[in-house]
């Protein structure tokens, strides 16, 4: 369904509210999903093509080495909930392989780039029933009645994105997956695993500077957005990684004193004070089947790649 005006007036206003609620705490933050406007989801999937980004490339090498095991996970007659679909690339790759979907629900907070790549899917797969879903998938929805009878429900959330929810908000997120799928359902899902420093670095601090573009296209978005005064030349990109929390953290560094004006509101910076924008969370195969648990989730099976870098789970909602 298009958005009306008025649903746009109060996306605007629900994101004023956010962000200057973020940007009024000490220290300053910002939730990740502002992230994703159009020309962030584009620059997005520009990240995962970057050779230092070795996320993408390693859990699809997963996927294709163990896709019949994957289509079997996902199980008869089923329906297939994929969370934060973006552009549904690595979906198509499981709608390509031999499977027994019958309808599939993408959920994506980006709407235009959602009802875009819903039509695609169903004009490439017409024989299944694709019902996208515009929502915050953070926040409780409901999912879609299809037309099609299912015997299955299997979220698959992969990319890691799990990892940007602090742990305790990842159990209450995953608890209300449980809930919508109900007892029975299956849940594949991407965790990016612990590994060397270097690593990490170079993946949230990529040479051609994409990543730094991608934080920093917030501060562009609220400017064009909320009408905020953001001067994109006195702030930087900044990705460290923190081995006790176990997480990459992303800021946006004020290189001067500053003031910034956000409809009416006065936000002063420091020089090098931070917004913190991002956390990505690497666990280990254990870590996160102990924080599934939590949440209600048995584990099944896990897929790795031979260097460990990267871990796809089947984990099911318990009776
Ligand atoms: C979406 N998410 C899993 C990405 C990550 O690696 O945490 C977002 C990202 N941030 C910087 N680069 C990519």
């Amino acid at each position: 369904m298009p958005l009306t005006q008025s649903d746009k007036a109060d996306g605007i206003k629900a994101m004023y509210l956010e962000v200057l609620e973020g940007l009024q705490a000490s220290p300053k933050r910002l939730p990740s999903k502002f992230f994703y406007d159009e020309t962030g989801s584009r620059l997005f999937d520009a990240i995962c093509e970057l050779d230092e980004y070795y996320l993408t490339r390693t859990e699809l090498s997963i996927m294709d080495a163990c896709m019949e095991e994957i289509c079997a996970a996902i199980g008869p007659r089923a329906m297939l909930i994929e969370y934060g679909s973006g552009s549904s690339e690595k979906i198509r790759r499981i709608l390509d392989a031999p499977n027994d979907i019958r309808v599939y629900v993408p959920i994506d907070i980006s709407c235009r780039f959602l009802q875009e790549s819903a039509a695609r899917i169903a004009r490439r797969y017409p024989h299944i029933e694709v019902r996208p879903v515009c929502a915050d998938f953070s926040r409780p929805f409901s999912l879609p009645h299809p037309r099609i009878a299912t015997q299955t429900k299997t979220v698959y959330f992969p990319g890691s994105t799990i990892g940007n929810f602090h742990p305790d908000e990842a159990v209450a997120f995953l608890k209300n997956m449980a809930e919508i799928i109900g007892p029975g359902s299956s849940l594949i899902i991407g965790v990016d695993l612990q590994k060397e420093q270097d690593i990490l670095h170079a993946a949230y601090n990529d040479a051609r500077g994409i990543t730094a573009r991608f934080n920093l296209n917030q501060l562009v978005r609220f400017n064009r957005e909320l009408g905020s005064d953001f001067d994109l030349r006195r702030f930087e990109h900044q990705a460290l990684y923190n081995p006790q929390k176990g997480r990459v953290e992303m800021h946006i560094v004020s290189t001067d004193n500053q003031t910034v004006h956000i409809n009416g509101a006065t936000i002063p910076f420091r020089k090098g004070e931070t917004i913190w924008t991002e956390s990505s969370y690497k666990y280990t195969v254990e870590g996160f089947r102990k924080l599934a648990a939590r949440a209600g989730f048995e584990p099944v099976t896990v897929w790795c790649d031979a260097q460990h870098f990267f871990s796809i789970h089947h984990l099911r909602v318990t009776r």
